[in-house]
């Protein structure tokens, strides 16, 4: 029997019917499609569009869902949490799907997981919401009464780039056991230190959300599993399953046997479990498997056995069920026989998310022979046998060197498959260890990871067994033999160690270019994680009386396993006045008016919208050169594939291919010159995403190359830079350097950032008559998407519509650069006459669309003995990539913030915007000012290192006083720095800290803390004068309902809420009567960007202008019925044919700066912070962990405290991100590596810090905003550049320990590798770089 897939399932009974239930419902599937993922099914079949795609790699849990079923051997009911995204279809025989509808909604009632992360302010654009949502669920239905640890547990695996985390775990706490704790811990939990509640919280913290509101949880209340999906799973008879489709047969054999014969017949078949190594493969390696075999029905590789030296392990087994089989064993075994339990179970504490653990099995994780995989070498080095099985018999394989034959190869036969998996006892006299360094602790692969098992001769010290198993070290895991065999026989102690080091050194040696890179880091790292075996087995050994050396105390912390504690919080601000009356909402906390909508998964995005019946989709065909001519373009093949509509190139461009934000320097698709790998060239159009993705690979290009610009050092070199160079210079350089006592320089490199919004760019284009389009677009930036969609199409701007409901996060990513998507989907809609849609892959997204400026900054600053500042010369380039976009407005913002809060007499700051071959980088949170204030946070440093002196001292010493004037002359008034500096330095207890880390380093040799309070001071308004103007447009309807529509956007940060909450109070009017339904170009024209934290300001005083004028015209009628309700005077002015519909106007006053005379009017006001962070590293691995932060911040009187509290802790999240996690890498020929959560790693539940207090400044009013408010979008990141210069701090006492004293360079992000490498010690000496150019290095630093 075949098919088109040539997959011969043999003579046995087969069954077609895909039967499963979603949320309740019956599904019976005849024809799936064993390519296609329950996400799609679930979004694109049932319109259950709740569950959201943020990466399709299983990397974010926007997809997440939870999945029951019923196991028949053990009699149990299972729910676990998912990827949607990985999961495929024909994998749900028999298994209830449960998505975030068939858990609540808003009409209905909303379950108490839904209820509590809005309430709680856990949602801001809330594309995250859904599978958060939907792992906490899955939790509570496995384990009713959770603690926090397991909540966290459950958060592994989800992402959220907008809250800073803390509202969701706060929120989420009130459903655990330690729920009512305040969560302090200075003097122990108030509920167990047998004070009352409360007693311990800090008397000024105010709540933010109010429990007794809470919904109580009732277990017995949920969703039931299915009865008649209890009968069938219990009344089945194993059957084998078969599904086929275009390129692919699903087979899903029934017994052991029917297995073997399978895969005899189709030696090349992929076995499927967890489909999250083969799910990876297909859609973003574009492989293609013609026959899937799953193993799910098969007893013997699902069974977990006892046996007597161990434990056997089905290799289909997943591993979640793993580790509790272990973490069982470890309760119930002697300590002695569990050694090698316990490090597998230290591997899978960081192994994925939860969801990936819940179906990726110990069999896949074996077979795909990765040489980074985190359970392969304990494997090794406990020496685990491995049984596998073909039709015509059985062998047992040892996981020793011969096992991994080469890169993603083993010593199975094709024929072959894997059964199980032996897992040994470990034996007394036995010591087992597992590390895992990656960048990222929580979810993310390993840059090193490794196992070690020593035996000992009974009794004494010396070694009778040893084996070291590395991954990351070489195209398969190893084991180092040749370090282990002449180790052989010796005593476990000094020398032993420094053989075995020397030994590494040179087993373990890696090619400069070898890919991943970070070669020093690396080498460095297994010589590290040796050393901490060493020493803790140091300890095991005199614990069982054997004499050795004794590990000194202050190394002892070395031999800790990471400790988690579950963060804490304090958010303080000032309340409404008492006498403030009750509806009026302004200054109260009240919650994101769709958060609700967004826990139910009831809020539409973009590509949430229901297809149009002729729809159709389109893929972007993008340059794969950084720098090069394009020969010639063949899309023959491509436009002969299935589904395939049209293709589209610049000749198809109705109107003009010339496009760009402020300058038309960009194309709209690519025609002679690709500039940047990514660069639009075409798109196709076909039926579905699929076949227009397909298509699109299948499009050649033929490209002659040309050097390519890549870095800010080749730009340099080339002078390759925009024009004009900017320049900002107050005082006499020359004289103050001549006054100073000293003069220092430096540099500094800045790296760049990745959005990561959750929501990716989309566009759906739909052409109407006349040559009109509505376009729907997840843009911050409306009016400019219409003029350049105007512009492009060669129609009046008056034809195109762009509606923006909200997005999923835009963080300045979706300001101008959609607008390259956007054109091109409206090129397409408009030549084909029908709807089309675009939504980016992540790694497209992440691919073409730019992110954070990378800079590099060099200066030269003097300064005074007492550590006053009289001179600085500062230089910044940024990396602009191959279009001018918005990067001289950056570069300005950087250079008005070089002097962050420092008061300078003699200064000058010039900017450089290089041009490179990269995609062009744009607007991000910030814009520019944070890579400004970071080189000035780095000369600072450097100062008071020079100096000896404390960094906060000389900070302090130079902090801005009332009446100062900036660079650019601009006075400061309203300071409110000082009071925040000191607020901060209060809250923090620095000095008790500072003398507690003192204390710290001076016990511990390999971790060392660290203490940094940093300020800033942030500009609002655009520095681009036309753009500070904003436009409100409001409607009365006779019911007295209030349509409210403004020039800005929501993307999370709450600017509709804020927007109702002013409206309410001018108009008098309940919130609950006023809404804001989406933004529009045709309702509000010409708007500015939602960007530069002003939307708040900017929007807030054009609706507080169109409701004034509402207010007044309402006003004869409010006088004349005085009793009457709001209702009476819109029905009585309607009558009296008053116009109830008022457009509102606000442009902000007295700015306009020029550079030429360095006078005039730059920002509106500052809005001011200051931050402290205290963090441990651990020198040996350069892994960090945030113990503290304090933040204070002045947003003059908040408009809603929760929102605001919100932005402050997602902006230091984010910037939390930017100077210590995310790194873009960059091949040298401008290829971007890092495209997907797997390789970016922004940060996620676990980095947050374990303490963490917000306040905001109390009386601080700003009079020259809404209601006397003050931005708050980009502000506080910054403040997050306090924990790299904690880490910093802390660098600096570990290099004390090897004499290294004064200033050294530590460029950002503060990543793991950077810390190790600058904590210069006998390791680091043993693995020196290679010299450069003398290779090509993996990447390059742009
Ligand atoms: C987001 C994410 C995070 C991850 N994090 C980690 C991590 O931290 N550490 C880590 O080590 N890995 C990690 N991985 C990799 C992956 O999860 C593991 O390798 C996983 O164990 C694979 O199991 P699976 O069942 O999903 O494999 P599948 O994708 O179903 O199959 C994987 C491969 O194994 C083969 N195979 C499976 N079973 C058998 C068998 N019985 N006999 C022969 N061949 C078989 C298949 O043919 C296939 O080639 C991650 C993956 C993702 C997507
Ligand atoms: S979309 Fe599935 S994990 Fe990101
Ligand atoms: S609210 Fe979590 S990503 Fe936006």
């Amino acid at each position: 029997m075949g098919d088109r897939t040539g997959a011969n399932t043999g003579p046995r009974a087969v069954s077609d019917r895909l039967v499963f239930f979603v949320n309740g419902r019956k599904i019976v599937e005849e024809n799936a499609d064993p390519e296609m993922t329950l996400l799609s099914y679930l979004r694109r079949k049932l319109g259950l569009t709740g569950t959201k795609l943020g990466c399709a790699e299983g990397g974010c849990g926007a997809c997440t869902v939870m999945l029951s079923r019923y196991e028949q051997h053990t009699n149990q009911l299972l729910h676990l949490s998912v990827n949607a995204c990985l999961a495929p279809l024909c994998s749900l025989h028999l298994v209830a799907v449960t998505t975030v509808e068939g858990i609540g909604s808003v009409a209905r009632k909303l379950h108490p997981v839904q209820e509590r992360i809005a309430k709680s302010h856990g949602s801001q654009c809330g594309f995250c919401t859904p599978g958060i949502v939907m792992s906490m669920y899955a939790l509570l239905r496995t384990n009713s009464s959770p603690c926090m640890a397991d909540v966290e547990e459950a958060f592994q695996g989800n992402l959220c780039r907008c809250t800073g985390y803390r509202p969701i775990l706060e929120g989420y706490k009130t459903l655990t056991v330690d729920g009512g704790c305040c969560g302090r811990r200075d003097n122990g939990c108030c509920l167990t230190n047998g004070s009352t509640a409360g007693d311990d919280c800090d008397q000024e913290a105010t709540p933010l959300f109010d429990t007794a509101e809470f919904v109580p949880l009732d277990p017995t209340q949920e969703v039931i599993f299915p009865p008649e999906l209890m009968i069938l799973s219990k009344g089945q008879t194993p059957r084998m399953l078969c599904f086929r489709g275009d390129r692919t047969t699903w087979l899903q054999p029934a017994s052991l046997d029917e297995f073997l014969h399978l895969k005899w017949k189709h030696p090349e078949a992929r076995i499927v479990v967890g489909n999250t190594e083969v799910g990876i493969e297909v859609k973003f390696k574009n492989m293609v498997y013609p026959v899937v075999l799953a193993p799910t029905f098969i007893p013997e590789l699902n069974s977990v056995t006892h046996v007597e030296d161990g434990i056997l392990f089905g290799a289909a087994v997943s591993l979640s069920h793993m580790g509790a089989v272990l973490k069982q064993a470890v309760q119930t075994l002697p300590p002695h026989q569990t050694e090698v339990f316990l490090a597998v179970l230290e591997q899978l504490r960081w192994f994925a998310g939860q969801q990936i653990r819940n179906v990726a099995a110990v069999g896949g994780n074996i077979m795909t022979a990765s040489p980074i995989s985190d359970l392969n070498p304990v494997f090794m080095a406990a020496g685990c046998r491995l049984s596998v099985r073909d039709k015509e018999g059985r062998r047992e394989l040892h996981m020793d060197h011969t096992f991994f034959s080469g890169y993603r190869k083993t010593a199975l036969r094709p024929q072959e498959v894997l059964v199980s998996v032996h897992i040994p006892y470990s034996k007394k006299h036995q010591f087992v260890s597992a590390f895992k360094q990656s960048p990222r602790r929580e979810d993310d692969i390993s840059i090193v990871t490794a196992a070690m098992s020593v035996s000992f001769v009974p009794n004494t010290s010396v070694v009778d067994e040893l084996r070291l198993s590395y991954g990351g070290m070489a195209a398969t895991t190893l084991l180092a033999h040749k370090t282990a065999s002449r180790l052989l026989g010796r005593s476990w102690g000094e020398e032993l160690l420094q053989e075995a080091c020397s030994s590494l050194a040179e087993e373990l040696v890696l090619e400069p270019s070898v890919p991943g890179g970070m070669v020093s880091y690396r080498c460095t790292l297994t010589l590290s994680l040796f050393y901490k075996f060493y020493l803790s087995v140091l300890q095991k050994l005199r614990l069982q009386g054997v004499e050795v050396e004794k590990v000194p105390p202050n190394c002892v912390s070395a031999t800790e396993v990471y400790r988690h504690v579950t963060p804490s919080s304090t958010q303080i601000y000032q309340a409404v006045p008492d006498n403030q009356r009750e509806d009026d909402v302004v200054g109260r906390p009240i919650m994101h008016l769709s958060a609700m909508k967004q826990a139910t998964g009831e809020a539409l995005y973009c590509d949430d919208i229901p297809l149009y019946e002729n729809e159709l989709y389109l893929s972007l065909i993008t340059s794969s050169k950084a720098h090069a001519t394009i020969v010639c373009v063949d899309a023959s093949e491509a436009e002969q594939c299935p589904g395939v509509v049209c293709c589209l190139f610049a000749t198809d461009v109705p109107g003009s291919n010339a496009t760009g934000t402020i300058e038309y320097d960009e194309t709209v698709f690519a025609h002679e010159q690709v500039t940047c790998v990514g660069h639009v060239i075409g798109a196709v159009v076909a039926d579905t995403q699929l076949h227009a993705q397909r298509a699109s690979r299948a499009v050649k290009i033929q490209y002659k190359e040309q050097q390519p610009i890549v870095t800010i050092q080749e730009a340099i070199a080339a002078k390759s830079f925009y024009q004009p160079i900017r320049t900002i210079q107050r005082g006499d350089l020359e004289a103050g350097f001549e006054q100073a006592d000293h003069v220092l320089e430096g540099e500094m490199h800045i790296g760049g950032q990745e959005h990561f919004y959750l929501e990716t760019n989309v566009t759906l284009a739909v052409p109407r008559e006349d040559g009109e389009m509505e376009l729907f677009v997840s843009t911050q930036a409306p009016s400019k998407t219409q003029s350049l969609v105007a512009k492009v199409l060669g129609v009046p701007e008056n034809r195109i519509l762009v509606r923006v409901k909200r997005m999923g996060g835009g963080f300045g990513g979706k300001e101008s650069r959609t607008t390259m998507l956007s054109t091109v989907v409206a090129v397409a809609a408009n030549k084909l006459k029908r709807p089309v849609r675009c939504m980016l892959d992540r790694d497209e997204d992440m691919l073409i669309t730019g992110g954070r400026h990378p800079f590099y900054g060099k200066y030269k600053v003097g300064f005074m003995s007492s550590g006053k500042l009289v001179a600085l010369d500062v230089s910044y380039y940024s990396n602009a990539g191959n279009s001018l976009d918005l990067s001289l407005s950056v570069m300005e913002r950087a250079l008005f913030h070089m002097e962050n809060s420092y008061s300078i007499p003699n200064i000058r700051g010039q900017g450089f915007v290089c041009r490179t071959n990269l995609p062009s980088n744009t607007a991000f949170r910030g814009f520019g000012g944070p890579q400004g204030m970071m080189v000035a946070e780095s000369w600072i440093t450097d100062v008071a290192q020079n100096l000896n002196l404390p960094a906060y001292q000389v900070r302090e010493l130079n902090l801005y006083v009332e009446g100062d004037s900036t660079p650019y002359n601009q006075i400061l008034d309203q300071f409110t720095l000082k009071r925040c500096w000191t607020e901060c330095l209060t809250r923090s207890r620095y000095n008790q800290r500072q003398s507690a880390v003192e204390e710290f380093n001076r016990k511990n040799r390999w971790s060392k803390r660290g203490l940094a309070i940093v300020p800033t001071k942030f500009g609002i308004s655009f520095t681009a004068l036309f753009l500070n103007q904003a436009g409100a447009l409001v409607h009365i309807y006779t019911d007295g309902s209030v349509l409210l529509t403004h020039g800005g956007t929501e993307m999370g940060q709450g600017l509709h809420t804020k927007m109702v909450q002013v409206a309410s109070r001018v108009l008098g009017v309940s919130s609950s009567k006023i809404y804001v339904s989406e933004t529009s170009t045709n309702t509000v024209p010409n708007t500015s960007p939602t960007a530069a934290s002003a939307s708040s300001d900017l929007n807030g005083a054009a609706v507080q202008n169109a409701c004034e004028q509402l207010w007044e015209r309402l006003q004869p009628y409010r006088k004349r019925n005085p009793t009457g309700r709001w209702e009476d005077w819109v029905k009585a002015a309607y009558f009296d044919r008053v116009s109830l519909s008022a457009n509102g106007f606000y442009k902000t006053p007295d700015l306009g700066y020029d550079f030429e005379t360095n006078s005039g009017r730059v920002f509106h006001y500052f809005s001011y912070g200051v931050a402290c962070s205290e963090v441990e590293i651990d020198c040996l691995t350069g892994a960090h962990t945030n113990l503290s932060s304090t933040i204070v911040m002045d947003v003059g009187h908040s408009l809603n405290p929760a929102l605001d509290i919100g932005q402050v802790e997602g902006a230091f999240t984010q910037g939390l991100g930017l100077f210590t996690l995310e790194e873009l890498h960059y091949s040298p020929q401008g290829v971007l590596l890092s495209r997907g959560p797997g390789s970016y790693k922004i940060p996620a539940f676990g980095d947050i810090p374990s303490e963490l207090t917000v306040s905001l400044l109390r009386d601080a009013p700003n009079h020259k905003a809404i209601f006397a408010s003050k931005a708050v979008g980009e502000p506080p990141l910054f403040l997050a550049s306090s924990i790299f210069f904690a880490i910093k701090d802390a660098i600096s006492a570990a290099r004390a320990e090897s004499a290294l004293i004064g200033p050294f360079r530590l460029d950002s992000p503060a990543s793991a590798e950077r810390i190790r490498n600058a904590c210069s010690d006998q390791f680091t000496k043993l693995c020196p770089p290679a010299e450069k150019g003398t290779f090509t290095p993996w990447s390059v630093q742009v």
